[in-house]
């Protein structure tokens, strides 16, 4: 294994099965499927094992990436272990993240748009509130910073 990528929001029906399904596609396509890992979680726990947002599917669909399989779960501490990048979708998930991590591994633990440096903004707005535009917004974010994090992934020797 190259690499394991763990990507964490507030609900896990939203952003981070967005980021885990459009990571995994890019790395399928990479030939990459075998070398890494990707996994998605929340800090909360309104959801759990609920299939995404309807409204992120049908976003995601339209441009090619399938989330129908994913299930949303809860961050646990033998994810701290586990992977090797933590990548979180805003500043309050990180917050959260870092209270439960132990210390020796909060390196591991960072706003996914660090990969995204082209970007004005460094943070996945929920959109859960929101409308329709919302969800594609962060479709086109996540599409940016999962580039820039296969390329690094890609350098690994
Ligand atoms: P996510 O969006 O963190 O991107 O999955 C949300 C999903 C649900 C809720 C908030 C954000 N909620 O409050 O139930």
């Amino acid at each position: 294994m190259k690499a394991s990528v763990l990507f964490v929001c507030l609900g896990n029906i939203c952003r981070s099965p967005t980021a885990h399904g459009i990571f995994k596609k890019l790395v399928d396509d990479a030939g990459l499927n075998n070398t890494v890992a990707i996994d998605s979680c929340g800090t909360g726990d309104w959801h759990l094992d609920h299939a995404p947002d309807k409204r992120a599917q049908t976003a995601a669909l339209q441009q090619g990436f399938d989330l129908s399989g994913l299930r949303s779960r809860l961050i646990c501490q033998a994810d701290f272990i586990r992977f090797d990048y933590i990548l979180v979708m805003d500043k309050k998930n990180l917050h959260d993240v870092l209270l439960l991590c132990p210390e020796q591994f909060k390196h591991k633990c960072e706003l996914f748009l660090t990969y995204a440096n082209e970007l004005a903004v460094d943070e996945v707005p929920d959109p859960y509130y929101g409308g329709d535009d919302g969800f594609e917004d962060v479709i086109e974010m996540i599409k940016v910073a999962s580039l820039n994090l296969l390329k690094e992934i890609q350098a690994i020797d």
